[in-house]
């Protein structure tokens, strides 16, 4: 019965083993990777467009007005994902037909009625509407410096943990060669 227990115990925190260090690779993956998709054009130009062109329509904060939320965007019926840079730059540069089940009332309409932004102008408001939706509220992207400081610290709570289950399990061997030890002398 202590056997089965003192098994369990050491096997349930072997497993925690890679169990941490997939998690690990997994946040400094996720951290690593500058950008969830390429942003097709250049989203400070963008958001200085938009504050422009689009704002009394989506809301200063993208948070919509008696256009659609473009923050988190709103899912448009019939349309797969929202924030593919291909929909976007269609959408902005065609407008779109209010549609039964769209919210409100009005259209869309092409270039948000501004007949001289240039194509490279719907991409940087592409990329602004994609970035603004990548950032959770209120934070900005990990700078280099911070990054490495969370993959240092990853790095270094894997390590820990490795040596802490290796004495956990070196305790247990212990104990066990004890016993057979003890079971011999009988
Ligand atoms: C006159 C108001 C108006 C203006 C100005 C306007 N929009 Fe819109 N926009 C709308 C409406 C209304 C819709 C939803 C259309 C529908 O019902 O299908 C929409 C839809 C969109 C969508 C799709 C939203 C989604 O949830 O998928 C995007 C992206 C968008 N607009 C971007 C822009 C950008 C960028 C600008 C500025 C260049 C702009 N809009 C200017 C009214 C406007």
């Amino acid at each position: 019965m202590r056997l089965l227990k003192g098994f369990k115990v050491s096997a349930l925190v072997a497993m925690a083993v890679p169990a941490l260090l997939v998690l690990t690779a997994i946040t400094t993956f996720a951290d690593a990777s500058p950008a969830r998709t390429p942003l097709p054009g250049d989203p400070n130009k963008g958001g200085t467009l938009y504050g422009q062109n689009c704002a009394t329509c989506h809301g200063v904060n993208l948070e919509g007005n008696i256009g659609p939320a473009l923050n988190p965007i709103f899912k448009l019926p019939g349309v797969t994902d929202p924030l593919d840079p291909d929909f976007l730059i269609q959408i902005i540069t065609n407008g779109r037909k209010h549609q039964a089940g769209d919210p409100g009332t009005v259209d869309m309409p092409a270039k948000g009625g501004n007949a001289n932004l240039t194509p490279q102008d719907v991409r940087d408001l592409a990329a602004y509407v994609i970035q603004q939706n990548q950032l959770p509220p209120g934070s900005a992207p990990l700078p280099p410096g911070e990054l490495a400081k969370r993959t240092i610290l990853w790095v270094f709570i894997g390590i820990a943990a490795m040596v802490f289950v290796t004495f956990l399990l070196a305790q247990y061997n212990m104990r066990w060669i004890a016993r057979r030890a003890a079971a011999r002398h009988k």
